[in-house]
């Protein structure tokens, strides 16, 4: 038995018997180390180390901007955090897209650099060369359809997809072929809960949520939504378990407020 062993870790293995068993998955971004730690520590099965991290880290407007290189900084600070839980990377636009051997490059960067335990990429047949390379060098890969926002210049708009039955079979094929190619899970963002439901039921892999409804094997949200450190993002599917940035505008103003007063440091402060 290995020193590392004490833990039992989640791996892609338990989350299909999860959903053999119809026990839901919970997964959440993390983008560092203190947050990922506090994660993991809370109990969750997966952290996904998100190409989001492009908005809410970087502040950029899209997911397109991040490069390998920061998702692998990334990475490897969340995986510093964690003990217990199963860490996917997404692999960033344009590190895949081209052609099969790329995106195998990129998926072994991402593995031999960063310590986690699978990666992510966005979309259906038109990856699935990429996929299927990537799998059989023995890396594990999460899909991603529905709303993918590396292609959001393509769809004009953050709206629900798949609302259309035209673009729903296409939905309904390419999951197949995902789990044909070797996917562990798909994730589904912002379809109808009609339709996530179907295709939950197609397929013997795990389907995990974002603005997909209750019927997908489990959920996923991003970190700053959740907590409430992003204020101006507010889509229907969002539940907001905290308030963070009300909380820390108020214990900053609090901080200001006693340097100013000189109440900081008191005695008991300084040495
Ligand atoms: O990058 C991300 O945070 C994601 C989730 C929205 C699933 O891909």
């Amino acid at each position: 038995m290995s020193i590392h062993s004490e833990v039992k870790k989640v791996t892609t293995n338990t989350l299909q018997k999860m959903k053999a068993k119809g026990e839901k998955i919970s997964m959440l971004t993390a983008y560092d180390y203190s947050f990922a730690k506090i994660i993991d520590q809370a109990g969750i099965d997966v952290i996904l180390v998100g190409d989001s991290a492009s908005n809410v880290m970087a502040g950029h407007e899209t997911t397109l901007p991040i490069t390998l290189e920061q998702m692998i900084y990334h990475a490897q600070s969340a995986v510093r955090g964690i003990q217990r839980c199963l860490v996917v990377v997404d692999m960033p636009f344009g590190t895949y897209q081209s052609n099969s051997d790329v995106a195998l490059a990129s998926a072994i960067r991402i593995m031999k650099e960063t310590g986690a335990h699978s990666v992510k990429l966005e979309g259906g047949i038109e990856v699935l060369e990429s996929i299927k390379k990537i799998v059989g060098a023995g890396i594990p890969v999460m899909g991603h359809l529905g709303l993918t926002p590396q292609s959001i210049y393509k769809f004009g708009t953050y709206t629900v997809r798949a609302k259309e039955l035209e673009e729903a079979e296409k939905l309904k094929n390419d999951i197949v072929l995902l789990q044909e190619a070797g996917c562990f899970a798909v994730v589904l963002e912002k379809i109808p809960s009609a339709l996530a439901k179907e295709v939950s039921e197609l397929i013997h892999i795990p389907t995990i949520g974002i603005g997909a409804g209750k019927y997908c094997d489990g959920q996923v949200l991003v970190m700053h939504d959740m907590l409430g450190i992003n204020t101006e993002f507010k889509p229907r599917f969002l539940r907001k378990y905290l308030n963070i940035h009300e909380q820390a505008t108020d214990a900053i103003k609090s901080y200001i407020n006693d340097v100013k007063n000189n109440d900081f440091p008191n005695e008991s402060e300084s040495y």
